[in-house]
């Protein structure tokens, strides 16, 4: 899709919310306001939705994202809960807070959100905009933060369209963010940790869990750690960036052709046994690109190759996560 040429700014409102669960539906994404930041959404479930998100971001990497949806049950149709999970959400959601839970594969997230790992960060935003854009559109939302990449987290309409405008259709207004920082990330996996501090402090974890501790099943969930790669760094800095699927198999980067027994995932001219993009779509490409290395390592070749993209826009990106999956 082409980037929108003028950005409208709506104030919150039925007729706000209408416009931009139509833009959801055509595949668009949409800046709109949580209690943490302004987000810029798209159908969590449309792959290529997902990578105009990062096309109009411009962002360099592929991260995977938060999908926000309404509530504990359409939380649980795409995410497994264990114990913890679910005492988490039941004192927390709606509210700043994200969980890094199993994911469903039969439950339709495009393997762009998660980068193509087996967990999705999922949660339940408590801001009424948000709330009405979820109700609307009945699919999930991912949203990572409404700003161009390596620009400052935006808390006001106004400061999604300086960094933004242009590039998408449409912000909703609603006045500035009531935390100013994103949300509190947690992973219950073997023990509760904290990914990415936040408005839901550690404090309030750990109270939460010390409450628990009269079942003896909580025993192992009472400590709650600082994830080390987050441990004494700013809630700005960037995410955890090596959280991404990696192949098995070796990856040659920049192939023409395949070599004896090499998969090739093709792009533009260069066919090969899968393509990112036929026509040399690099939005397309984005979109195709962790299900093609998915479907690559399924193969029964032995290595696998890939064709030369374009570092041009969300080319970037791809490059960059090329990058990561080559590097063994
Ligand atoms: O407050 C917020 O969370 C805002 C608003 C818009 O909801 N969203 C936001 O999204 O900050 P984003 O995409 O900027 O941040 C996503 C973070 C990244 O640090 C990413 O590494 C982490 O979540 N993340 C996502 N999925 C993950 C996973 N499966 N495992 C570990 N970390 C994950
Ligand atoms: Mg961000």
């Amino acid at each position: 899709p082409n980037p929108a040429r003028t950005t409208r700014t709506l104030p919150y409102g039925a007729a706000a919310i209408a416009t931009a669960a139509q833009v959801i539906a055509a595949g668009g994404c949409v800046a709109v306001p949580t209690e943490t930041v302004y987000g810029l959404a798209a159908d969590a479930t449309d792959s290529a939705a997902v990578a105009g998100i990062y096309a109009a971001k411009g962002r360099p990497s592929f991260n995977p994202l938060i999908v926000h949806v309404s509530d504990l049950a359409a939380a649980q149709r795409i995410a497994v809960f264990d114990e913890a999970a679910l005492q988490l959400a039941a004192a927390f959601w709606p509210g700043p807070l994200t969980l890094v839970l199993p994911v469903k594969p039969d439950a339709g997230i495009a393997a762009l959100v998660t980068a193509g790992l087996e967990t999705v960060a999922i949660r339940v935003p408590a801001h009424r905009a948000m709330r009405a854009l979820l109700a609307a559109s009945g699919v999930p939302l991912a949203a990572p933060s409404a700003n161009a990449s390596g620009a400052i987290s935006p808390t006001r309409a106004a400061h999604v369209v300086a960094s933004l405008g242009g590039r998408i259709p449409l912000v909703i207004d609603d006045g500035a963010t009531e935390a100013g920082v994103e949300s509190t990330i947690v992973s219950t996996a073997g023990g509760i940790r904290i990914l990415r501090e936040g408005p839901i402090t550690r404090e309030q974890i750990e109270a939460l869990f010390s409450r628990e501790s009269g079942s003896p099943g909580s025993q192992a969930q009472r400590s709650v750690t600082l994830d080390s790669r987050v441990r004494g760094s700013t809630v700005t800095a960037p995410g955890q960036l090596d959280s991404h699927y990696a192949p098995n198999k070796p990856l040659r980067l920049g192939a023409r052709e395949a070599r004896d027994d090499e998969w090739l995932i093709g792009f533009g001219a260069i066919p090969g046994d899968d393509t990112l993009s036929a026509t040399g779509d690099l939005t397309e490409a984005a979109a195709n690109l962790f299900d093609a290395l998915h479907r690559a390592d399924a193969s029964d070749r032995a290595t696998l190759a890939i064709a030369p993209i374009p570092h041009t826009g969300i080319g970037a990106a791809i490059n960059d996560r090329l990058r990561r999956a080559a590097h063994r």
